[in-house]
């Protein structure tokens, strides 16, 4: 019966077409806004390390996983897991994961079209020459103006919902690969041009010390668990989102090869940008641990005092809001492939609907840095935006994740998941199918145990 599934969304074009647009999902916010200021957070280099080592470990096998799930499935998430489910004869209840994936993918958008609003914000900000000289505190003191002010962000996360769900109407294929194809690579040579600046700081040591040697005394249970949530963050992975752009797959391509493609552009993005903003934060003597605005408060500087920054800033923002916006439309993909699917709407009208449940829910977020940034409408100290950001990353992704991971190795058939690989029994595929099994849920299952306290190893 597998034969006759075929997608009915459209295809990509190419391998390559593929690899853009699970790369576009895959850098967004999360690298080059998140990554540093969690770094930051929570100490530097023996964080980045169990970062590291968790895209290896689990993230990459688990791409893979949902790449091939998606494939065979050939549908969205949450119907790919029934077909795949009943195909494999084990509980129809397996669908569950797929609605696991549009919850959290909705949930993320959310607070995601926020954070993206800043960078639609700052690349105004960036070309009408704000930048130009600015020191740490005037850095500051733009961003604080910014969020404080809840209609802008309000202006600004429209924008840029609108954005999402014009594109998501137009279908998966259309547009997108253009875009990502000429994007990325120019990101790229902007963070090195950052880093070039980085380098003639006179911080760049400290900067390279702090996030590469690492002090593990520095980095908490915490720290831990939220490094293996951002690697699921990062990757686009535990929520459906590269499952649905696996699911326009080819059957001949490459997942394997594929993945490894995606997860060494997505990580080298991140470090990169880490080198670029430690330095700055160093040379200007401000906190690495700085939060949400770390970003946004360091980068400026730098625009502000580098020839062309004008230039350069204004074409970085201008890309860290395509970055965010490839990642954004697959965040909503899950969500109205499934609508399409099962309730007979058009593209259109599920876009439409899924960015407007994203733009209800991103109020809370919005009022997180300003109206309701004070004590009485917090949670355990933890704003709506914080405890949404939380349980998605840090719960509800390593959880999908780790689901996929036992669906994938325990559950599927092995001459199913050998099939669709397509590298045979060979070791590549065996080392593969150990890891899926055993090291990643493993894995995933300590941190949460440790965290709980159930097993304390310290
Ligand atoms: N990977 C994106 C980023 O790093 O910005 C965020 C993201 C996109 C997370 C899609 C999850 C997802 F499904």
């Amino acid at each position: 019966m597998q034969e006759h599934r075929e997608h009915i969304h459209g295809q990509w074009s190419s391998r390559w077409a593929f690899i853009l647009a699970a790369t576009g999902s895959a850098v967004g916010l999360g690298n080059i806004w998140k990554f540093p200021y969690i770094t930051g957070e929570n100490g530097g280099g023996a964080f980045v390390l169990v970062y590291l080592g968790c895209i290896a470990l689990i993230g990459v096998p688990i791409m893979v996983a949902e790449i091939m799930l998606g494939r065979r499935g050939r549908r969205s998430p949450i119907n790919a897991m029934r077909f795949l489910a009943h195909e494999e004869g084990v509980a129809p209840a397996w669908q569950a994961l797929g609605w696991w994936g549009v919850v959290a993918g909705v949930l993320i958008l959310s607070f995601y079209s926020v954070i993206a609003g800043w960078a639609l914000a700052y690349v105004v900000r960036a070309a009408g020459g704000v930048f130009n000289g600015m020191d740490g505190t005037t850095a500051q003191t733009v961003f604080t103006e910014l969020v404080q002010d809840p209609e802008r962000l309000l202006a600004w996360h429209t924008m840029f919902v609108v954005m999402t769900v014009v594109v998501v109407s137009r279908g998966v294929a259309a547009g997108l690969e253009k875009a990502v194809r000429w994007m990325m690579p120019v990101l790229f040579l902007i963070l090195l041009v950052l880093v070039g600046y980085a380098m003639n700081s006179g911080h760049f040591m400290a900067g390279l010390r702090f996030m590469f040697a690492p002090d593990f005394g520095r980095l908490s249970l915490q720290g831990v668990l939220i490094a293996m949530g951002h690697s699921f963050f990062t990757l686009s992975l535990g929520m459906g989102a590269i499952m649905v752009y696996g699911s326009y797959l080819s059957r001949r391509t490459s997942i394997m090869s594929t993945t490894f493609v995606i997860a060494a552009a997505d990580t080298s993005v991140a470090l990169l940008a880490g080198l670029a903003i430690f330095p700055i934060v160093f040379a200007n003597g401000m906190p690495p641990g700085a939060g949400p605005g770390l970003v946004f408060q360091t980068l400026p500087i730098a625009f502000g005092n580098m020839p062309g920054g004008t230039f350069f800033g204004t074409l970085f923002f201008v890309l860290l809001a395509f970055a965010a916006w490839t990642s954004s439309i697959s965040l909503m993909e899950p969500a109205v492939a499934w609508l399409v699917e099962n309730h007979n709407v058009s593209r259109v009208n599920a876009a439409a609907f899924t960015g407007i449940v994203g733009w209800v829910l991103g109020l809370g977020t919005i009022f997180s840095f300003n109206v309701w940034s004070g004590e009485p409408y917090q949670l355990f100290g933890k704003t709506v935006f914080d405890l949404l950001d939380y349980a998605t990353t840090n719960v509800m992704l390593p959880l999908g994740g780790l689901l996929i991971a036992v669906f994938a190795g325990w559950f599927m058939r092995r001459s199913s998941s050998m099939e669709e690989l397509g590298i045979g029994d060979s070791r590549l595929y065996r080392g593969w199918r150990f890891v899926i099994r055993y090291v990643s849920p493993v894995l995933i299952t300590l941190v949460f145990l440790q965290l709980v306290g159930i097993l304390r190893f310290n």
